[in-house]
């Protein structure tokens, strides 16, 4: 990767993590002018919403060059639909349980999608398995975050799953989804420590910070890998 590739959805000020260094560590670019047109975003997300807020305040921020265009959620209960209130971006209600197979609902979440133009779909906090029919409507161009460093540690209660191992440092990573759940490659992640005191919710707080700042440079540095 070099700095003009991964320039065009970044501010120049915004440092990156990069995927080939050790968690933790920064690899500051130096960046030029937004050249690219903003990238259009579609945002799936099941529960809270706090990474699709993180990535909307990095967009009204203007240190990542996209735009949400419209977030898809499956609990009618979900908070995230709130925040798309407040935000003033569109929300559409897709209810798994209206829906016969994954495919008829993957089909119905990728029809949305197209009729918005969406560039690159983002998987934040959706706790559904996907199918075929979404990925092939979107190759390559859906991203997911997940609580722990990856490849340890996937699927459900990741951050109980590395208490219990005893591991000493936990995380984050953002990477591109593939059929099998939280596999696909591995665009960035950050670290975090294991406190001797932790509990699953002081981790999982820690460790979403961590999800807040790099998600937005995920989605710039996805974008420029994959175009
Ligand atoms: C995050 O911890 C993410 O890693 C996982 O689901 C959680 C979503 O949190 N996939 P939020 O809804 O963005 O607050």
């Amino acid at each position: 990767m070099t700095a003009s590739t991964s320039s065009q959805y970044l501010s120049p000020t915004t440092a990156l993590v990069s995927p080939t260094l050790a968690a933790g560590e920064y690899s500051p670019l130096k960046q030029s002018p937004l050249k690219q047109p903003p990238l259009i975003l579609g945002v799936m997300a099941s529960g809270s919403g706090s990474n699709f807020e993180a990535i909307a305040k990095a967009i009204e921020e203007g240190t990542l060059n996209a735009r949400i265009a419209v977030v898809i959620y499956n609990n009618p209960q979900a908070k995230v639909a709130e925040r798309a209130q407040r935000l003033g971006i569109p929300a559409k209600l897709l209810d798994h349980r209206q829906f016969d197979s994954r495919e008829a609902l993957d089909d119905a979440i990728a029809a949305h999608f197209k009729s918005y133009k969406i560039d690159w779909v983002i998987m934040a906090g959706w706790m559904r398995r996907v199918t075929q029919r979404l990925l092939s409507a979107f190759p390559n161009h859906i991203l997911n975050i997940h609580p722990s460093l990856l490849p340890s540690f996937p699927g459900i209660r990741s951050v109980e799953q590395a208490l219990s191992a005893g591991v000493k440092i936990a995380g984050c990573s953002v990477h591109i989804v593939e059929l099998i759940v939280d596999s696909g490659p591995i665009v960035m992640q950050a670290a975090v420590p294991v406190l001797p005191e932790d509990s699953v919710e002081t981790l999982q707080a820690r460790i979403q910070v961590q999800e807040h700042r790099i998600f937005p440079q995920a989605i710039a540095l996805a974008a420029s890998l994959y175009s």
